[in-house]
């Protein structure tokens, strides 16, 4: 199967090289604590609040909604064989996560964590074209949909410590995915220079086959998150020692 896959992905990242702390109503968990991950884990709970507002303090950006200034899909598939370009591509209920499971080895620096979504409601101004399976899509114009819940995903993180200027700091050098987003519900306007025919039809066959064409593209949604986490990651890592994120129990 014939699989080619372009991504590019502009975002809005706050990286600094200024070495900051995390904000004082931060949780934070020790390195040396025997229970670790399920520290990590209330943390993240904690932390839903301040990640849906944002933390000016050390570069995380608001969460509710997620506003992706502009971003370039294409993938060519047998399945599938399309470019798609959005700007401001806007998803909500992001904060609205659970995180239920964490993994934190600080040997190997691998950091692991299962976490499930609700129905994630979307919107973008948008221009396409191509095919999904054998449905024609030509357009620009806005897209609204939703991605439906429940979505499970595990992301895996690897990283490395660096050095900079005597301190410490975690580069991360891997991201990697999985997710399954089973079905999506979507309503296109502006297809096929705004031909109402050509237009309702076409929304009702992706709305007909929405299950299939999520599966096709899936390997597409894995990738772009990929690339959001790691632009997140680091806009935070870059700025924070590492040894601020994870305090030492006896320093
Ligand atoms: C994305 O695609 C648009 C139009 O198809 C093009 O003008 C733009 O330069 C592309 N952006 C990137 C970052 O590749
Ligand atoms: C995808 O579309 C392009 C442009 O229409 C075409 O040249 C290419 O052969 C197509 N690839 C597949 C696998 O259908
Ligand atoms: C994206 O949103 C920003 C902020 O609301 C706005 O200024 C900009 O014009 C939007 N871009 C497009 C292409 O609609
Ligand atoms: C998501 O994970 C939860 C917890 O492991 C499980 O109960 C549920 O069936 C999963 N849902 C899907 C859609 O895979
Ligand atoms: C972070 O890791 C990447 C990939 O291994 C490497 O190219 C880069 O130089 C590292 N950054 C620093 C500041 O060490």
């Amino acid at each position: 199967m014939l699989s080619i896959l372009v991504i590019s992905v502009m975002c809005v990242s706050a990286l600094n090289c200024i070495s900051h702390d995390l904000p004082d109503y931060f949780p934070r968990c020790s390195i040396d604590d025997p229970n670790l991950n399920n520290c990590l884990l209330k943390a993240f709970n904690t932390v839903r609040p301040y990640v849906k507002k944002g933390v000016g303090e050390i570069g995380i950006l608001p969460f509710e909604p997620l506003v992706l200034p502009t971003f370039n899909l294409s993938q060519e598939s047998l399945a599938v064989n399309y470019t798609l370009t959005t700007w401001n591509f806007t998803i909500r209920g992001i904060d609205n996560y659970n995180v239920y499971e964490i993994n934190y080895n600080p040997e190997t620096l691998i950091f692991s964590a299962k976490i499930q979504f609700d129905a994630l409601p979307v919107y973008t101004k948008y221009e396409v074209s191509g095919r999904l399976l054998h449905i024609p899509v030509e357009g620009k114009g806005f897209l609204s949909g939703t991605f439906l819940g429940p979505i499970n995903a595990t992301i895996r993180i690897e990283g490395k410590l660096m050095e900079v200027d005597g301190v410490e700091y975690y580069n991360t050098t891997n991201v990697k995915v999985t997710e399954t987003i089973k079905d999506m519900e979507v309503a296109a306007e502006g297809l096929f220079d705004g031909d109402e025919e050509l237009g309702r039809i076409t929304n009702h066959l992706l709305n007909l086959f929405s299950a299939e064409i999520m599966q096709a593209a899936n390997s597409v949604w894995e990738q772009l998150a990929e690339e959001m986490i790691m632009r997140f990651i680091k806009s935070f890592t870059g700025s924070v020692p590492y040894y601020k994120i994870f305090p030492k129990l006896n320093n």
